[in-house]
């Protein structure tokens, strides 16, 4: 039996959160319904965050009550805060995640406090969801560079991921969130990072600026990591990272995993029909 890779699509969040227009919740339930019917175990369906801040994803209430839930796949969100954690909890998510960076400048671009404030604002939420049983995923930004402070120290990546891990997330997510990455520099990022922290605690979210991120995924590979982010259509970038054009695609990711002799359990001719709906949204809303 081949070696199974999950893939975390992320595309309904980090992909929408980026469009200029506003995307209806209907097209976005449609779209996470097709994704569903792929087959994916993570689906990251939106954001529980300041609506001031993102307000593509002021929907997020909508968007997780009109969705079918198809067993065997988890719904998440991301929850800056304990407002944001209380929301999802409510909107019956399966699992949360909180986002920390490596680098301040980002830090405070992206959610208006320092990396140890983040961390400190996301203490009472890892409690609330262990007493709440809800499973907590934790990112890192900026892992390889910032578009504010320029190149990130791996050790800096080291100690914001074991952070969240020792907090309690469950999986911690490294983010190259400008697609500043190539093979050699996520090796080296990996390198600082794996002794504190498993390969099948890491998961890699490489935005795909330059074209080079299955590369990075191939670098993550060889060194162990059996998970990884993707957008449906490579949507997205992040409204608070200027350069971070798009997500590693899902379809290519796939292709790419199945030929490298991986199975990913996603449903091919499902997600290309994902694919083309999210073509004829992002169109009738352009
Ligand atoms: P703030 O302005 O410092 O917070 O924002 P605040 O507590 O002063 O709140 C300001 C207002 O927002 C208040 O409303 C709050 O009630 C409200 P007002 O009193 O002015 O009417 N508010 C909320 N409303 C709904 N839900 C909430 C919430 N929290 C506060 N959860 C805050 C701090 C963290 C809230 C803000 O900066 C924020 O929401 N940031 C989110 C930014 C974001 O979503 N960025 C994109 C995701 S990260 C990313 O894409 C990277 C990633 O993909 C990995 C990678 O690629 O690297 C994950
Ligand atoms: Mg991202």
């Amino acid at each position: 039996m081949s070696e199974h890779v999950r893939i975390y699509e992320v595309g309904p969040r980090d992909g929408l959160q980026n469009e200029n227009m506003l995307i209806p919740a209907d097209r976005k339930i449609e779209l996470i319904d097709r994704l569903s019917r792929a087959g994916f175990e993570k689906i990251e369906a939106t954001s529980f965050v300041s609506p001031k801040w993102v307000p593509q994803l002021a929907d997020a209430e909508a968007v997780l009550a009109g969705i079918k839930r198809r067993p065997g796949t988890n719904y998440a969100a991301l929850t800056p805060n304990m407002k944001g954690y209380e929301r999802a909890l409510a909107a019956g998510v399966d699992e949360v995640a909180v986002f920390a960076s490596a680098s301040e400048g980002f830090s405070q671009k992206n959610i208006n406090c320092s990396i140890a404030e983040s961390l400190k604002r996301f203490e009472p939420l890892l409690d609330a969801a262990k007493s709440d049983g809800m499973r907590v995923r934790g990112y890192v930004s900026c892992v390889i560079a910032c578009p504010y402070d320029g190149p990130v120290a791996p050790e800096a990546v080291r100690d914001v991921a074991g952070a969240l891990f020792d907090m309690g997330c469950y999986e911690i997510s490294l983010g190259d969130t400008i697609g500043a990455g190539t093979p050699e520099t996520v090796s080296t990022m990996l390198e600082a990072v794996l002794p504190g922290l498993p390969a099948d605690r890491l998961a890699g979210h490489f935005h795909d600026t330059h074209d080079n991120a299955l590369d990075n995924v191939a670098a993550a590979l060889d060194l162990g990591l059996r998970v990884f982010d993707s957008a449906v259509g490579g949507l997205g970038g992040c409204p608070y990272a200027p350069g971070a054009k798009g997500n590693l695609a899902t379809g290519p990711l796939v292709a790419f995993l199945e030929r490298a002799g991986f199975d990913t359990g996603i449903d091919r001719d499902a997600l290309a029909e994902a694919e083309q709906y999210l073509r004829s949204i992002t169109k009738a809303s352009a």
